[in-house]
């Protein structure tokens, strides 16, 4: 099946501008959802074994998720949950809708099998996304809401504008990302030193334990932090209780040709696989059992998956692997891990 993605409709997809692919996608994927045969069809040729797992007091099905910035606005999840993942992070979200970065803004890097993008955070706004899961729930896996801050906002008033959004976005997710690593976002990343962190998380925190239903929360770290940086990250983690998601995309271009070197934004795919795998490493190190760490960057194959939980992962997320290897990739990973004998990380319970 895979080899069938790669070398028949990967290589058409292929042949189309990567925006306009996408969100040509996301209108079949949201078209064919509507049909319950469709996604009964779709469930059953991706059907692999339960891998249960519980992080942050949530029961996951399984510990492979879609990362976050595939459905910016929660409108195909039903059929994404049918490709067998435990977990979808939709978004992100913001407060207010916006266009975001002017096009060109998505390029696909084929010979390094990465992804550059520049989106800026398009999106409905959480009006819409909450409308749009108001009639998709109730979904048979776990779901992510990821917030971020609107581009016309000032960091200073950030925690308003991440908490206003958070509000409207509770009722319909199982943990909340708070994404303060975009690098398409001026100064967002700024967000991960040192008070300006607590600062933002607390509020939303005091905000879900106010709640009926007191939710997880993960904040989504660069790959691209000063060790110091990082350390304040998992020490606030530790001390307020939220996880970790090691990591967004990476302003680096190292690894990739020179030709690719003057294209702003954020590297994705197996480019960003040691980097992130690094910065994956020492978070768990830092964390020593006491943070819930998701591994996002890189995860291509259930090698490169597996290895992510070996690094100190309990939820691992795709995203570039799927554009590249096909939505059976998720299937793949799972049976993989299910052969190799894959346990759940005690800590995280
Ligand atoms: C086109 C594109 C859009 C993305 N948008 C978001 C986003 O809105 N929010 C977010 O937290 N991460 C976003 N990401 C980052 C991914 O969620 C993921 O962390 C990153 O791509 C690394 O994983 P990968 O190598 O499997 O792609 C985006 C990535 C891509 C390629």
């Amino acid at each position: 099946m895979g080899y069938l993605y790669r070398k028949l409709i990967r290589r058409l997809l292929f042949r189309f501008n990567p925006e306009f692919v996408h969100d040509t996608v996301i209108k079949g994927a949201k078209a064919a959802q509507r049909v319950e045969f469709i996604n009964s069809a779709v469930r059953f040729v991706s059907r692999a074994k339960d891998l249960p797992v519980t992080v942050a007091g949530l029961k996951f099905r399984n510990p492979i998720g879609l990362a976050a910035g595939f459905d910016k606005n929660c409108e195909a999840a039903r059929i994404l949950s049918g490709l067998g993942f435990g977990f979808l992070e939709l978004g992100t979200v913001t407060l207010r809708p916006q266009p975001g970065n002017p096009k060109p803004r998505l390029f696909r890097l084929h010979d390094h099998k990465g992804i550059i993008n520049r989106m800026g955070f398009n999106n409905a706004g959480a009006f819409d996304a909450a409308r749009s899961l108001e009639r998709l729930l109730p979904l048979p896996v776990r779901l992510g809401v990821s917030i971020g801050k609107n581009a016309d906002c000032s960091i200073e008033n950030a925690p308003a504008n991440y908490l206003e959004a958070l509000k409207i976005m509770y009722p319909y997710g199982d943990y909340f990302a708070v994404n303060i690593s975009s690098p398409n976002t001026l100064r967002l990343r700024s967000l991960h030193g040192g008070d300006k962190l607590r600062r933002l998380l607390e509020p939303m925190l005091d905000f879900a334990s106010g709640q009926k239903k007191s939710k997880p929360f993960f904040v989504k770290i660069a790959p691209d932090l000063e060790d110091s940086d990082l350390q304040g990250a998992v020490a606030l983690a530790a001390e307020l209780g939220f996880g970790l998601i090691a990591t967004n995309t990476t302003v680096s271009r190292s690894a990739v040709h020179a030709r690719w070197h003057a294209y702003e934004g954020g590297l994705s795919g197996r480019p960003l696989r040691e980097l992130s795998n690094a910065v994956l490493k020492r978070t768990a190190e830092l964390g020593a059992g006491r943070v819930p760490l998701v591994g996002s960057g890189g995860v291509f194959d259930g090698p490169t998956a597996l290895e992510k939980f070996k690094l100190g992962a309990d939820l691992v997320q795709v995203y570039s692997g799927l554009i590249y290897e096909g939505p059976f990739l998720v299937k793949y990973i799972l049976d993989y891990l299910a052969r190799s004998g894959w346990k759940p990380r005690a800590a995280a319970r």
